[in-house]
């Protein structure tokens, strides 16, 4: 295939994959951009294999057929609610991927014709401080994530040796760009970016592990980019930085939904104030536990019914169970609205995803912005396995670790009944007074058999 042909293939994969952006921005149209950035893929997978003969094909074939399997058992395997581990694991090979392309392409060079050489090595030298850190920060991640790692050290001397590591890879970087014979200072670029990488998300922790899950994405993109110049490849460029700057939109979203700055989150000091928060027995004798015959009662006048669904949910696999309660709610003339915050769960948009999944009209699904005007008309608001997301001191409490967080104003519905196992913190680690208000009922019960118990008595109201 000529470099014509290649160029205007790349070229219609970018149009593919930014119409594809589009479409997933809405739930309607999520399934279309996501067929139209696959096709995208495939279309750029062609005729880069067209184009390039760095390895032969039959080691390809052997590469996609590894990682076919292993992709295939993971993705199988992976609980829904282990999404965010599954991402961060992703995004650390990707910046690894970039690295060691990087790292092939500083040990063998010449072997990318026509790109200028003060090009390739400064995008070697970028592609590898950038996926080396990617890489490193993503692995923590997971490592957090999966409860593996519990150690958070914050603190000006971690800040001071994070920027050390950082700025000492990047003067390794620049001497290797002078002196690209000299491969130990590429070397040592990846081995200051990998500690740097470490130090950078050891420090973050609580509600802040989002955040960080984004930046490392965007992070990832733009390993991905430079590789792409490293190589020479119009297609790999456009689309890291598309997923750069993606992900950094989403790190913006996800730091305004926790009304926090990027700054605060990389500093840890979520994780500092949450530690210090009381942990104590705040709930003593505060709480109304109810149960769903008692509970039950709620829904036989209700006229407006709110759903506030959280991660509790997801762990419950209850949407089937609430779409089920909602249809038996419906049925008797009450209207039900899903209240979605940005955060809720794990994963951006893991509430829309399981709500879709058991077939929940998305005109019902309203965001934060929307819904909290209304609260004030909702007759029961009914939080399964919600917690941080409407916990009222991120609103009324200046003290609090999630001051300043926007949070669901369910509290000023006439009755919140909460669906969740017992008086455990959520995801943040703090108490969450609401569950003490005097509007406020506690149905102690996993989400999914607290609803299928409410089910079978309002039938029988
Ligand atoms: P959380 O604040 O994490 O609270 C979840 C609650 O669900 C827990 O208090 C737990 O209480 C309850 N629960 C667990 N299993 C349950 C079950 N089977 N049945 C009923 N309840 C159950 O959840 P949230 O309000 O959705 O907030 C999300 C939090 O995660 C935020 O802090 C957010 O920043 C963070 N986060 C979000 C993301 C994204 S992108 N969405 C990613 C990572 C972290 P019991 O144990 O007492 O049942």
């Amino acid at each position: 295939m000529g470099p014509n042909l290649i160029n205007a293939a790349y070229l219609l994969a970018a149009i593919l994959f930014i119409l594809g952006l589009k479409g997933l921005t809405s739930p309607r149209t999520a399934v279309r951009g996501n067929l139209l950035g696959a096709t995208g893929m495939l279309l750029a997978i062609v005729a880069t294999l067209a184009d390039r003969q760095i390895v032969s094909y039959e080691t390809i074939a052997i590469g996609v057929a590894i990682g076919a399997v292993i992709g295939v058992i993971w993705a199988v395997k992976v609980q829904m609610t282990a999404m965010p581990e599954l991402v961060a694991a992703f995004n650390g090979f990707g910046g690894g991927a970039s690295a060691l392309v990087a790292g092939a392409a500083a040990f063998m060079p010449g072997t990318v014709e026509g790109v200028p050489e003060i090009q390739v090595q400064t995008s070697i030298t970028l592609s590898g401080f950038i996926g080396s850190a990617t890489l490193s920060g993503s692995l923590i991640a997971w490592a957090k994530l999966q409860g593996i790692l519990r150690w958070q050290p914050r603190g000006l001397g971690l800040q001071v040796l994070s920027n050390g590591s950082a700025l000492a890879a990047l003067g390794m970087g620049a001497a290797y760009i002078l002196d690209p014979e000299a491969l130990w200072l590429f070397c040592a670029l990846c081995a200051g970016a990998v500690v740097y990488g470490i130090l950078l998300t050891v420090a973050v922790g609580g509600a802040d592990m989002p955040v960080i899950i984004a930046l490392l994405n965007s992070c990832s993109g733009l390993a991905a980019a430079a590789t792409g110049f490293v190589l020479g490849n119009n297609v790999l460029i456009i689309a890291g930085s598309l997923v750069g700057a993606s992900g950094f939109i989403l790190t913006q979203i996800m730091c305004k939904a926790m009304n926090r700055s990027l700054w605060d989150v990389l500093r840890g000091d979520l994780g500092e104030a949450a530690a210090s928060s009381p942990q104590g027995d705040v709930y003593a004798g505060r709480t109304k536990s109810t149960s769903p015959e008692e509970a039950a009662l709620l829904f036989e006048t209700a006229r407006i019914v709110t759903v506030v669904p959280g991660y509790g949910m997801a762990v419950a696999q209850a949407q089937h169970a609430v779409r089920d309660f909602a249809n038996l709610l419906e049925a008797r003339g009450a209207e039900v609205r899903y209240a979605i915050h940005p955060v809720a769960g794990r994963m951006p948009g893991h509430m829309n995803v399981l709500l879709a999944e058991a077939d929940v009209p998305y005109g019902k699904l309203y965001d934060m912005d929307t819904i909290n005007p209304l609260f004030a008309e909702t007759d029961v608001a009914i939080i399964l396995g919600a917690n941080d997301v409407v916990n009222p001191s991120a609103r009324d409490e200046p003290g609090s670790p999630i001051y300043g967080m926007p949070i669901l104003d369910v509290d000023k519905s006439q009755v919140v009944l909460v669906v969740k196992r017992s008086l455990s913190p959520g995801f943040a680690g703090i108490p969450n007074l609401l569950f003490t208000r005097d509007n406020t009922l506690m149905l102690f019960s996993d989400a999914k058999k607290a609803l299928q118990d409410l089910s079978r008595e309002v039938r029988d109201l």
